[in-house]
């Protein structure tokens, strides 16, 4: 057992510590600066598809979901085709309009999720391209689709998914990269940019964990709290969601995401000095506002952690603690923002004596609807 775990205590710890690699193997062939593209052989067959694509339909469940939200970001925002995010066992009670010029992505680290198989039938019924992105070579999911990417994220045995999710951001960052350039949406200069910088990932991913033992000191400070709220804007949005799920699933701690602006009409009235405030605020075009964010809460002594830029000045003077992570363009934010968040519930669910990777109640793949 212990072999296995590669000498962490627990299965998530060690899945947690393999990102820089599992990062890397996500790119591997796919990004090489050398030359001046970008390959992903599952699109080949369905250039055309992807470049006249009306829609984007993204359906997913869980962890996977929020990695389709990033996705929408991504896709919006460097290739310009519309995007929905789903859950897919929403999805498919509702009668969804689907057409044959849409483009459904399902996202399954398992690729056994029962829901999001269903969605895909569903889809496909309707003359959709399916393609999918999933981390279980030959799975029930992968199958199903018409193309796909494979993750290669490895194994994951803890049931919270970690580098699954890290994985996917990747592959999906290419994609909507892929995407741009065919489409000419991003300038080849903005796309160099990119491959350059999402080539520092894994050693920003290094960098990050690094902060682990920074993280187990806030969770013991904040292990008996009995509510998290977590606030992001933009691509940090995703991260928020992210984060709380991590937390919830694995200590027991009742935790909500929330964009970090629409607090104020709800989350707010929450807010005391005994609610704990995970904020994300990395220097991107929102910034100033999660700054505006972190005052109104400061302002009603809510605790907050804040997860920065590295050399941010403005917000140590404000949160109660400060994690700092380093710097990315926006796009690839989430991938070393989501760090920290993972450890923090990982070392709190430790602290409370939690079944780490096997929380009560979860199940690895969900194939029941
Ligand atoms: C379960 C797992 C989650 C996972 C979700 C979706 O709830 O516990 O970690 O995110 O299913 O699973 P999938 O394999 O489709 O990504």
């Amino acid at each position: 057992d212990s072999i296995e775990k590669g000498g962490y205590p627990h299965f998530m710890l060690k899945e947690i510590f393999e990102q820089p690699r599992s990062i890397l193997d996500s790119m591997r062939g796919r990004l090489e600066l050398g030359a001046s593209h970008l390959n992903m052989g599952g699109i080949r067959a369905y250039e055309q598809k992807f470049i006249n694509a009306q829609r984007i339909i993204i359906v997913a469940c869980g962890t996977s979901w929020h990695a389709g939200l990033v996705a929408e970001y991504l896709i919006e925002d460097l290739a310009r085709i519309p995007v929905e995010v789903e859950y897919a066992s929403e999805f498919r009670y509702r009668n969804p309009i689907i057409t044959e010029r849409d483009i459904v992505i399902a996202i399954s680290q398992s690729g056994e999720t029962a829901d999001t198989l269903a969605a895909i039938e569903l889809a496909k019924s309707k003359g959709a391209t399916i393609f999918g992105v999933c981390n279980v070579v030959g799975s029930s999911i992968a199958r199903a689709t018409d193309a796909g990417a494979y993750t290669h994220a490895g194994p994951e045995i803890g049931v919270a998914s970690t580098k699954a999710f890290t994985a996917q951001v990747t592959v999906l960052t290419l994609l909507a990269m892929i995407m741009g350039q065919k489409r000419g949406t991003i300038t080849d200069t903005k796309l160099r940019e990119l491959m350059v910088e999402l080539d520092t990932i894994p050693a920003k991913v290094t960098k990050a964990l690094e902060l682990d033992a920074q993280i187990q000191e806030i969770a013991e400070e904040f292990k008996d709290a009995t509510n998290f709220l977590y606030l992001g804007r933009g691509y940090n949005f995703p991260v928020a969601l992210e984060g709380a799920l991590k937390l919830k699933e694995i200590s027991y701690i009742h935790a909500e995401g929330y964009p970090a602006a629409e607090m104020k009409h709800g989350p707010i009235a929450l807010i005391d000095e005994n609610m704990p405030m995970v904020v994300i605020a990395t220097r991107d075009s929102s910034y100033e506002k999660v700054v505006s964010n972190i005052q109104e809460v400061k302002a009603r002594k809510g605790r907050i952690i804040a997860v920065v830029s590295e050399g941010d000045k403005v917000i140590p003077a404000m949160a109660e603690y400060v994690i700092e992570v380093p710097h990315t363009s926006e796009v690839l934010m989430p991938l070393v923002s989501v760090i920290p968040l993972q450890l923090l519930s990982y070392h709190i669910a430790v602290l409370r004596g939690c079944n780490v990777d096997q929380p009560r109640n979860l199940a690895k793949s969900v194939t029941v609807e």
